[in-house]
């Protein structure tokens, strides 16, 4: 009964837009190195995103987007509430410096070369280190969570959010969002519309600082990114910033839980001792091991523990 029904409405979609089925314009056609490009693929007989919802597994259905390489295909990632049969929208993942010929099938049928484009550089996107924002430098790179981070690099723009300004260096650029992690890292005071700091270095230079307040209470290494709109994207970290952890793996920040004591600060090495331990996210730290015990060669037994108390046993 399904199959018949997909088929339907294949033959539905083919039969109402096959004639019609084309791209005539891609923009932009250069973007960031790191994703998050917003790509707007302009022409006719594209499905109707939310029409084919019949089975959502089902690749086949809806519009697909690849950019492809010499060497690479990478999909770019539609958004369906901006796409219709006139316009698909979609975000370009990670790729390297490269030019991409842009791909599309609708409902699984790709459309064909003689109907992408009057010239193929049309169709085309290539990833530019000019439309890259950058992290060059980021203060501190350690702290509880919550903590206020700065970055210099490439931004761009001083301008935040969804109002229309140009930027005071005359660049047609915002910020979008920043991350830490996978959580928010943000760019206003709590309740208000001041800004940590947005700035650039001048007003011809397209340079400067940004600082955001991590939200999330993760414990462990993370990385940030933040979006600007426009050609632009995700910015991407030179490489000296990134460290190796203890697990082998990069980050450019680590979050730690804070001990602001132990009581009683002293007692035998030799066992029994019953500790407590006051801070922050204490939970996060002992259920990662992170407590520097280990290093002092001092086992302990954890009794109870919340996020601002745990109460400790020395075993050895
Ligand atoms: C941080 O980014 C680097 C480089 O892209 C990546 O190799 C690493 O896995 C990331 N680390 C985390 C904790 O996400």
């Amino acid at each position: 009964m399904e199959v018949k029904w997909k088929a339907a409405a294949l033959v539905l979609a083919l039969w109402c837009c096959c004639d019609a089925l084309r791209v005539t314009s891609v923009s932009p056609r250069r973007g960031s190195v790191n994703g998050a490009t917003r790509l707007t693929i302009q022409g006719d007989g594209f499905a109707q995103e939310r029409q084919f919802q019949l089975n959502p597994v089902d690749d086949m259905f809806g519009n697909r987007v690849t950019l492809v390489s010499n060497t690479l295909s990478v999909p770019c990632d539609v958004e369906r509430d901006s796409t219709h049969s006139n316009q698909i929208m979609c975000y370009t993942r990670p790729m390297p410096y490269d030019y991409y010929e842009i791909h599309v099938s609708v409902d699984g049928v790709p459309i064909p070369d003689n109907s992408m484009c009057r010239y193929s550089w049309l169709c085309s996107f290539t990833t530019v280190w000019y439309l890259t924002p950058t992290i060059e430098s980021l203060s501190p790179v350690s702290g509880p969570p919550g903590t206020l981070v700065t970055v210099y690099g490439r931004i761009f723009t001083d301008v935040y959010g969804s109002n229309t300004d140009l930027s005071s260096n005359g660049i047609n650029a915002r910020f979008l969002r920043s991350y830490m992690g996978g959580m928010p890292c943000e760019l206003l005071k709590p309740n208000s519309d001041e800004r940590y700091n947005l700035q650039l270095v001048s007003e011809s230079s397209q340079m400067g600082y940004m600082s955001c307040k991590m939200t999330g209470t993760f414990v462990g290494h993370q990385n940030l990114s933040y979006i600007l709109d426009a050609d632009f994207g995700r910015s991407q970290a030179v490489k000296k910033l990134y460290r190796v952890s203890a697990l082998g793996k990069l980050s450019m920040f680590q979050t730690f839980a804070e001990v602001t004591g132990v009581f009683p600060s002293e007692g035998s090495i030799m066992g029994g001792t019953l500790l407590t331990a006051q801070g922050r996210f204490l939970t996060k730290l002992i259920n990662q091991h992170a407590l520097s015990l280990e290093a002092c060669r001092v086992k302990f037994r954890v009794w109870t523990m919340t996020e601002s108390h745990a109460r400790l046993q020395n075993t050895r």
